[in-house]
């Protein structure tokens, strides 16, 4: 019965895998709210989502404003919504050398990758812990394993990610709230595209489905892992990064990085 729904709470639903997220979390039942910036892809999403019988919320908002995330709570409290899964997938990268791009491209990463995820997990995870459980996925990417030249910023953000998530695993545990960190590597979608990023053939042979890396990261989320990458390449790609020096690492990953010819 449509009451007995929970809520699910996915940010850049607008995405590849934001838009993945929001079918596999319909068919597993639950009610959704979905935010980004973009109105009218939102709209379309939701009209979607709504065919599989759950209830579909919009809420349009900018994750790199610093009282976004408190507006989100605050505006969904209004409505008397609990969020029992909060999906923090919001998050881009654009590639080029450091000081050749603005300050605010590069702070502007920080602050929807590292700031926005923080304050969405402290907002809904305190209320999650206070209401007895909830579900918590943080979306990083195999980034998070080695530095990037070329993203630079974009990879020190998703090592945050995995770290901050790692803690808050443990931390949450006791307040039967799980939280995972998904690190999925090269997946098809709009990213690459919004990046300025031609995959090489390198990257190109290890790309996964939107949906294929949801169900991995659902899965691991349900299963209360602290992290997963998904794909069994990848998995390779990120255990390796274990056996070998940060600036060997960083000379590795500007190669598998670099644009196709
Ligand atoms: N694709 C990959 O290969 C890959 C690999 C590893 C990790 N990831 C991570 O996966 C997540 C989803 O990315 P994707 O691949 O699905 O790329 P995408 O299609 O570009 O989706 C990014 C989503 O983030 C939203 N977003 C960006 N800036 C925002 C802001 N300031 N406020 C609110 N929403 C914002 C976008 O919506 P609007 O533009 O409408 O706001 C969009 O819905 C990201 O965290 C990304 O870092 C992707």
């Amino acid at each position: 019965m449509a009451d007995d729904r929970k809520w699910a709470l996915i940010t850049g639903a607008t995405g590849g895998l934001g838009s993945a997220f929001g079918l596999a979390l319909a068919r597993r039942g639950y009610n959704l709210v979905l935010t980004a910036r973009n109105t009218d892809l939102l709209e379309a999403m939701a009209a979607e989502l709504r065919s599989h019988g759950g209830e579909v919320v919009v809420e349009v908002a900018d994750l790199a404003g610093p009282d976004a995330c408190l507006r989100l709570k605050q505006a969904l409290d209004a409505r008397g919504l609990f969020i029992e899964a909060l999906v923090a997938n919001a998050g881009y990268g654009v590639q080029g050398r450091f000081v050749s791009r603005s300050r605010d491209a590069e702070l502007g990463m920080i602050d929807v990758n590292v700031r926005a995820l923080t304050d969405l997990s402290h907002v809904f995870g305190s209320a999650m812990a206070e209401h007895g459980g909830g579900h918590i996925l943080l979306v990083a990417s195999t980034a998070a394993y080695q530095p990037v030249p070329g993203y630079a910023v974009y990879a020190a953000s998703k090592a945050y990610v995995l770290a901050f998530g790692h803690a808050l695993h443990r931390e949450l545990a006791r307040r039967k709230v799980a939280v995972t960190v998904t690190c999925p590597g090269p997946t098809e979608t709009p990213f690459w595209e919004r990046a300025g990023h031609r995959l090489n053939p390198m990257a190109s042979a290890v790309l996964m489905t939107p949906e294929a890396v949801v169900e991995a990261s659902l899965k691991a989320l349900y299963a209360g892992r602290p992290s997963v990458v998904p794909g069994a390449a990848n998995k390779l790609i990120t255990l390796s990064t274990h056996l070998f020096p940060r600036s060997l690492l960083a000379w590795g990953a500007s190669y598998f990085m670099s644009n196709a010819k």
